[in-house]
């Protein structure tokens, strides 16, 4: 039954692109081509007129006058055509004749309001003024389409905003805060909730393990590895380190660096045929022969060589006194580190000793470890620790009761429990037109990747739950 409906359903799509091929392909200028738009240093006047240069990029393949505008950001980096051309919205925008659009964020990529990004520059980034940045360009595009597109697009055309990740909170607070302009987001593993003290993403990672059936044999090596890096004896720590191959950093960066060499598996997508915290972290502690830490020496020493990281960038990525000072532009991580300080916080600790939780990393890796690079990196004016309350307040409150929003999150999401779902439950009241959806099995952002014949069940599913919801709300 369910073949025979995609079947239909693919033969009626393939129909539907035959006709509407209304110009020739030639006419419409790559998705790589780059557009910009002027927008103010600051939206509320605190930059005396001064302006700047946002870049975006626009899919037309699909677009038929009427159709909807999807309007993506990756957030956090710089822009490419594989957001207008490889993602989900890309499979949507073909189902209705959309136009696809992707915009940078301010500060990553090309999209540059200021010289620099020292901590004076990066006063400018604040939630307020990326959002006004969004607003400003959906405005022209709905009121004077010809100075934003290449080819001819309708006035008050609707408009769809989609993101994931952090670029998932940009896609719910712009229709929170621009329902005229905005009718509908799509928010895939929006890490809404900030937490001062996210140890609850090492919690996400351990469920993971656990599911697979690592976690103790994970949790018993980082024991014995705290066991060292805590006893101030510089013989042992170099042993350590030689044993996992990293460079000599300090106790706490060695520590650092382990995490982040075994964590990054888990926001890799699971599918039918992979799930590489499986193939990658647990394949090693399943060696009958081999200790917890021998196994843990393993996964790192693996993740190291099929990285193929030179020890010169183990040290760029464990060092966190590299940089410091260094102000120049194109440095994701460190715009990233300054939304941490002043934004939501969101750092990944282990849990509180007392708690009585696994740790699946070094509990040197607190908030000392973090908080104490805040203000080296960006002065004194930032108030140390952010006041991830008044955050809440402002940007989570703000979601409550915002209707046509559609939330996903994997339930294997290490992110999950900053999401609109954690594992505890749904903390969104539902509002019309809105859903909230976990993924089961997955994990991060899974949706909104283009189908594949090895998604999982439940990834297709939400998909379809999100399209659906999609033609609801452009049928209203
Ligand atoms: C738009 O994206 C589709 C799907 O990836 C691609 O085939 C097409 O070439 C893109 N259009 C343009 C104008 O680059
Ligand atoms: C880490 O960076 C600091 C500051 O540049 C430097 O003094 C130190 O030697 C570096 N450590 C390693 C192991 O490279
Ligand atoms: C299992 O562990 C032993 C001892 O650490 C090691 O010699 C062997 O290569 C491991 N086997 C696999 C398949 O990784």
């Amino acid at each position: 039954m369910m073949q025979i409906l995609s079947v239909l359903l693919f033969a009626a799509t393939a129909a539907v692109a035959r006709c509407a091929t209304v110009r020739d392909a030639s006419e419409i200028p790559a998705s790589t081509t780059q557009y910009w738009i002027t927008q103010p240093v600051d939206h509320f006047g605190g930059s005396s007129g001064k302006t700047w240069q946002q870049q975006y990029l626009v899919n037309a393949t699909y677009y038929r006058p009427g159709g909807p505008i999807f309007v993506s950001t990756p957030g956090e980096s710089p822009i490419s055509a594989k957001y207008t051309d490889g993602s989900h919205f890309t499979t949507l925008a073909q189902r209705t004749n959309g136009l696809l659009v992707t915009v940078e964020h301010r500060f990553f990529g090309a999209s540059n309001p200021m010289p620099d990004l020292s901590g004076a520059s990066l006063q400018f980034l604040t939630i307020e003024n990326v959002l006004a940045d969004f607003a400003a360009l959906v405005k022209a595009a709905k009121q004077a389409p010809a100075t934003i597109f290449p080819i001819p697009v309708a006035a008050n055309s609707r408009v769809i905003f989609g993101g994931g990740s952090y670029a998932g909170n940009v896609a719910a607070w712009m229709r929170a805060k621009y329902p005229q302009l905005v009718l509908g987001a799509w928010a895939s593993s929006a890490i809404v909730y900030g937490r001062l003290q996210n140890y609850q993403f090492d919690q996400s990672f351990g469920r993971h393990l656990e599911a697979l059936g690592c976690a103790q044999a994970f949790a018993q090596a980082v024991r014995e590895v705290d066991s060292v890096l805590l006893s101030k004896n510089a013989a042992s720590l170099a042993s350590l380190q030689a044993r996992f191959g990293i460079p000599a950093l300090s106790p706490s960066d060695s520590a650092g660096l382990l995490s982040g060499l075994t964590t990054a598996y888990s926001m890799a997508p699971v599918s039918t045929t992979a799930d590489y915290v499986d193939s990658n972290v647990c394949l090693h502690f399943r060696n009958a022969s081999s200790t917890p830490m021998d196994s843990y020496v393993a996964a790192v020493r693996a993740a190291v060589q099929q990285a193929g990281m030179t020890q010169q960038q183990l040290v760029q990525m464990g060092n966190s006194s590299l940089g410091i000072n260094n102000y120049a532009l194109g440095q994701v991580g460190r715009v990233w580190y300054y939304m941490g300080c002043s934004w939501f916080g969101n750092w990944q600790i282990a849990p509180p000793l007392g708690a009585g939780l696994s740790r699946y990393r070094s509990q040197l890796v607190d908030m000392a470890y973090f908080q104490t690079n805040c203000q080296k990196k960006f002065g004194s004016q930032i108030p140390v620790p952010v006041d991830v309350a008044a955050y809440n307040r402002k940007w989570f409150n703000a979601l409550s009761g915002v209707s046509n929003v559609y939330y996903t999150g994997g339930s294997l999401d290490i992110w999950r429990d900053s999401t609109v779902s954690p594992s505890y439950g749904d903390i969104l009241p539902p509002a019309h037109g809105s859903a909230i959806v976990v993924i089961d099995g997955a994990t991060h952002v899974q949706d909104l990747s283009l189908n594949s014949p090895s998604d999982l069940a439940s990834v297709q599913r939400a998909r379809s739950t999100g399209d659906a919801l999609v033609s609801q709300w452009l049928s209203m």
